[in-house]
């Protein structure tokens, strides 16, 4: 089945036509969406939620089947905008930088508040007024699981989450608040599952166990967060004996994976049409109408050792170049660093240049308008 998944995610973007697209573009097919999801719902076992951040639009959120996943995390009050049909408990709102108008306007959408701090349940329970608040999950710091687990790898530190005992201040709290905490979220961070996964596992049994004991009550939601790779299905995970792990968590808890890249990466390519090519030097380059200002993540300037990138060239075979030479694709702005990929052989003005694997977070993790050069068009196919 994962092969037929990884299929459909790849096919429809070979099917593209330069004329289909006007550059530059970011073209998504929700097709692949849903066949990802579902894909990951079976390989789990668990519910998925999306996690919009990655791909924060409502033509392909629309264009999904809406039964298929079972959720969707927004991180701020834009995005709960657009999403603005969607309301209800499974709309999760997850951001450390919880505020009064996003307060108000998740209450005012049914949604459920995923707190940071024991701070967040005061500015809940000051805004909540008359209206009933759903029971909240609490997240906990990826800190924990080292603590829990001391054989577990070192993961990136972040900001995220309390330790155990802010989350038994936070129980406190809520009882003085009046309201209900009813689930744990624990998400070791981007591209861990491979290495962390089982001790996410661990250290959410662990923690369930404590923060029960301090709730006096059964929890009913354990969100395991992201965290998955991109390229998971040809990554040759052990689902069976993950899912096997699973069942040492409580069996009358709803069990979430919350996923960005392992859902949407391959689902979405980035277009750019070549302008001009120039040879300086013996070295040819192919400036595109897109780049770095669209595609940010492309550019790589954070890395010492850049990984170029290797666009197709769309509907065409390209001609080698003299001894082997390839030509650096350029974006359109001035910085140097607009440097996306390198194609070994000829580009011409007028190639439709297509980056695979652009589906998540390439285009919401982009700068907003360097030289006004403008945002890309969106598609779904
Ligand atoms: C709280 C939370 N959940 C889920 C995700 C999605 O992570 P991934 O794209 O690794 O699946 C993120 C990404 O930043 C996140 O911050």
């Amino acid at each position: 089945m994962l092969d037929q998944t990884r299929q459909a995610a790849t096919d429809w973007a070979a099917a593209l036509t330069p004329a289909d697209i006007q550059t530059p573009a970011f073209v998504y097919n929700a097709d692949a969406v849903n066949a990802r999801i579902t894909a990951l719902k079976a390989a789990l076992g668990t519910d998925v939620i999306i996690s919009f951040k990655a791909s924060n639009q409502l033509d392909l959120l629309l264009r999904l089947e809406p039964d298929n996943y079972d959720g969707i995390e927004i991180a701020s009050r834009g995005e709960l905008h657009m999403i603005a049909g969607k309301t209800g408990p499974n709309v999760f709102i997850n951001t450390p930088a919880l505020n009064d108008p996003l307060v108000r306007a998740g209450i005012s959408a049914g949604a459920t508040f995923i707190v940071d701090t024991p701070e967040h349940l005061d500015m809940i329970a000051r805004l909540k007024g008359k209206r009933e608040i759903n029971p909240v999950t609490l997240r906990l710091s990826n800190k924990i699981i080292a603590k829990i687990c001391p054989d577990a790898p070192t993961l990136r530190d972040d900001q995220f989450g309390m330790d155990l005992d802010q989350a038994r201040a936070a129980i406190e709290k809520a009882r003085g608040l009046g309201l209900k905490i009813n689930g744990l979220h624990l998400y070791a961070g981007p591209h861990t599952f491979r290495k962390a996964a089982r001790f996410v596992v661990a250290a959410m049994t662990h923690a369930v166990r404590e923060i029960e004991d301090a709730l006096g009550h059964d929890l009913e939601v354990l969100n395991l967060g992201g965290g998955l790779e991109e390229n998971w299905p040809e990554l040759g995970h052990d689902f069976d004996s993950y899912r096997a792990l699973l069942t040492e968590l409580p069996g009358r808890c709803r069990l979430i994976h919350e996923f960005g890249r392992a859902i949407f990466a391959d689902c979405g390519v980035f277009a750019v049409r070549v302008q001009q090519v120039k040879t300086v030097m013996g070295q040819p380059y192919a400036i595109c109408d897109g780049g770095m200002a669209q595609a940010f993540l492309l550019a790589q300037t954070e890395n010492m050792m850049r990984r170029y990138r290797v666009p197709r060239v769309l509907n065409r075979d390209v001609a080698p170049l003299p001894d082997g030479a390839s030509t650096i694709i350029c974006g359109s702005t001035c910085s140097r660093d607009d440097v996306i990929g390198k194609v070994a052989g000829a580009v011409e003005a007028g190639d439709v240049l297509i980056f695979d694997n652009c589906g998540a977070y390439t285009r919401t993790y982009s700068m907003n308008n360097f030289l006004q050069l403008g945002g890309a068009d969106t598609y779904v196919v």
